[in-house]
């Protein structure tokens, strides 16, 4: 056990990195998926099912816990980790992308955003420092910056005003959070599709010395292309003894092609919610479990899995209970979706760990490309 926050580079292999964050609520193995407990819950799983499957660290988010309950009544309750029942490490996103996509009548200006909460309409206000102080009540053991994040495709000079912009309140953010030796304040890289704003957002951040560095601003509407092509120029400008966090990514396919270009943390929605709405990963791709084509069909999603939702239960069964409604559904396939992308970690780990990460990423596209047959 630490009671500093570290990062060690342990290996490479090409631009794939395998790595290790140190922190006193426990140690982060990367290439890491994150999964998604937005309000202190990853929907449909219990917390020791979660760990069970590898997870070393969850995300959650400033916004939707400062609406309700309450970041104050967190920490009363005592933080999110005891809250929550999740005694290992926990991410916070910063709130401000998920005001401009959810909050109503937003008003931005030097100082922060003010919006409207979208569950009962109350009027909040969200700063650098207010949201350090907030993921801060939640316990948070990395925290982000309060960043701007632009939809794309978007005007050269609105993506520049919002990445300045997130420089400032990454100074400001950074000042807030201070000395806090057993956590972090990871800064956000913003830009757009840019490449000149790109670098130099990615500049002044590695200029500015923070413990970990998220790329945000990417699959916000750009083809996969684009985000590859930013990732490739931005990741040899960040430090490469800090840890490298690519926000809300991504597909089985957009991971593996990211940690090829050396991104070590990842967090994406896609597993749980898509597992919510009918559709599993797989080693062979995905299959839409709502499709009438499986009503009939004995065979598991995965019999070779460790996890009992990809084994033991036919698509037959799973198809039916989509038809109704049933919450068993949306339990089974998220287990699924999990269990699947942190087996891909995994895998991804063990074969930088051996030096044949390229032979893996090529076998594991395969196998997409195969298909469910
Ligand atoms: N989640 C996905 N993208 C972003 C981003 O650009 N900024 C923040 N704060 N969170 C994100």
């Amino acid at each position: 056990m630490t009671d500093r926050f570290s990062f060690t580079l342990l290996k490479t292999d090409g631009g794939a990195r395998r790595g290790r964050i140190d922190m006193p609520r426990g140690t982060i193995r990367t290439p890491a998926f994150m999964p998604v407990g937005t309000a202190g819950t990853v929907k449909a799983m219990y917390p020791g099912q979660v760990r069970e499957l590898g997870a070393d660290i969850i995300l959650g988010n400033t916004y939707h816990l400062m609406l309700r309950p309450g970041a104050e009544r967190v920490a009363k309750l005592g933080g999110l980790h005891v809250f929550a029942n999740w005694p290992h490490p926990i991410l916070t996103d910063s709130g401000g992308f998920q005001v401009m996509s959810l909050a109503q009548l937003r008003k931005l200006d030097e100082n922060g955003v003010t919006f409207q909460s979208h569950i009962d309409g109350r009027r909040y206000e969200m700063t650098p420092e207010r949201s350090v102080e907030i993921q801060g009540l939640l316990d948070s053991d990395i925290q982000m910056q309060l960043d701007e994040c632009v939809a794309l495709p978007a005007e050269e000079k609105e993506i520049e005003r919002a990445m300045q912009l997130s420089l400032r309140w990454a100074e400001r953010s950074k000042a807030a959070f201070g000395d806090q030796p057993g956590k972090a304040i990871f800064g956000i890289v913003q830009g757009g599709d840019n490449e000149r704003l790109r670098g130099e957002s990615a500049s002044a951040l590695a200029a500015m010395d923070f413990k970990g560095y998220s790329i945000g601003g990417l699959a916000v509407g750009e083809p996969q292309a684009v985000m590859l092509r930013i990732l490739e120029m931005t990741t040899p400008i960040l430090p490469r003894e800090k840890p490298r966090y690519l926000m809300g990514v991504g597909t089985p396919e957009d991971i593996i092609e990211s940690v090829a270009r050396g991104v070590d943390m990842f967090d994406c929605v896609m597993p749980t919610r898509a597992g919510r709405h009918g559709l599993a990963f797989t080693r062979f791709g995905k299959v839409n479990l709502k499709n009438a084509r499986h009503a009939e069909d004995h065979r598991p999603l995965d019999e070779s899995s460790d996890c009992p939702a990809s084994r033991d239960y036919s698509r037959a069964y799973l198809h039916h209970l989509f038809k109704s409604g049933e919450t068993l559904a949306a339990m089974l396939l998220t287990w699924n979706n999990l269990a699947y992308y942190q087996s891909l970690m995994a895998g991804i780990r063990a074969a930088i760990d051996e030096d044949r990460f390229e032979k893996f990423r090529q076998t594991t596209k395969a196998g997409w490309a195969r298909g469910d047959i």
